[in-house]
């Protein structure tokens, strides 16, 4: 791995939830690569497994998977004692489950306000202070990545308010949290993603009310507004989050990295 200097991640041990499929596959792949060990924790255990697999293949670090549902109350430290107990030590969290279900506020029930609060805000929040926890009694600082998203700075449609609010909880928690990191030596960051197409973008937007032509309107008008003409890749977020991951990021805390092609400007 020495092609890449001081963004190796060689001896390092990391964590990516929601890392089966999406930007989170994109990311595990990269950190692989760099030289990390990766577990993949995702509610989705068969697909983390495949995943985990095929980046074992690949060379670089080793990955392998974990079944489990970051709104449970002992995710957190069920990812701790995987990640020791499978590698030696945890030295990265990259918190990126999330979902983002399209349904306007006048049509918000309770139970689905909660459950975009459940997994985007507070399930990282705790999944953060058990990692944490460790990594100050590891004594070796460490690094967490936060996904956010360029919503969580400005919206950028209708039908998003719950997760907008959730993922601006993301950005002053990152903040927060980089404050209290500092004399630890753990680095806390996030990354606003703009649009990036995944599983989860191509899956129809359940509860939205809109037709597939009423979609693909939606989504043209979207991609109209990226300067860079097209939408993201997991992978345009990987290369960013293994950056974040790495020594090279060390005096960098609390930042919030847009990586959106340009649409925040425009
Ligand atoms: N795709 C985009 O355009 C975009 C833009 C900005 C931010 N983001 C953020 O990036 C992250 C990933 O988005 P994506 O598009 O790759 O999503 P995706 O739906 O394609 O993949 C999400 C992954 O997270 C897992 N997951 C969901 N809920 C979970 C839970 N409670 N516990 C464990 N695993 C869970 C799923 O099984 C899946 O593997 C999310 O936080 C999302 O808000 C995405």
């Amino acid at each position: 791995m020495g092609h890449w200097g001081p963004f190796s991640l060689h001896d390092k041990n990391a964590v990516v939830t929601g890392g089966a499929m999406g930007i989170g596959r994109g990311i595990a792949e990269r950190l692989a690569e760099a030289g990390a060990n990766v577990l993949i924790a995702d509610m989705n255990g068969d697909t983390a497994k495949a995943t985990a697999d095929e980046i074992t293949q690949k060379g670089g670090g080793r990955a392998t998977a974990l079944q489990l549902d970051c709104t449970d109350s002992c995710a957190g430290e069920e990812i701790v004692k995987a990640c020791v107990g499978e590698f030696g030590s945890i030295d990265i969290l990259v918190n990126n489950a999330g979902i983002y279900p399209q349904v306007p506020m006048l049509q918000m029930e309770e139970a689905l306000w909660d459950k975009v609060m459940a997994i985007n805000l507070k399930g990282l929040a705790f999944i953060a202070k058990a990692v944490a926890a460790k990594m100050i009694e590891q004594g070796k600082g460490g690094k967490i990545v936060n996904i956010a998203s360029i919503d969580g700075l400005h919206p950028s449609m209708v039908g998003l308010a719950a997760y907008d609010a959730s993922k601006g909880g993301v950005v002053m928690f990152t903040k927060n949290f980089a404050l209290e990191m500092g004399p630890h030596h753990i680095q806390v960051n996030a990354i606003a993603p703009g649009g990036i197409n995944t599983e989860g973008t191509a899956a129809p937007l359940e509860g939205s009310g809109m037709t597939e032509e009423e979609m693909k309107a939606m989504m043209d008008a979207f991609k109209a507004r990226i300067p860079a003409g097209r939408m993201g890749v997991p992978d345009d977020i990987g290369k960013v989050a293994a950056f974040l991951a790495s020594a090279g990021s060390d005096y960098m805390t609390g930042e919030i990295v847009v990586v959106d092609g340009g649409m925040l400007l425009s």
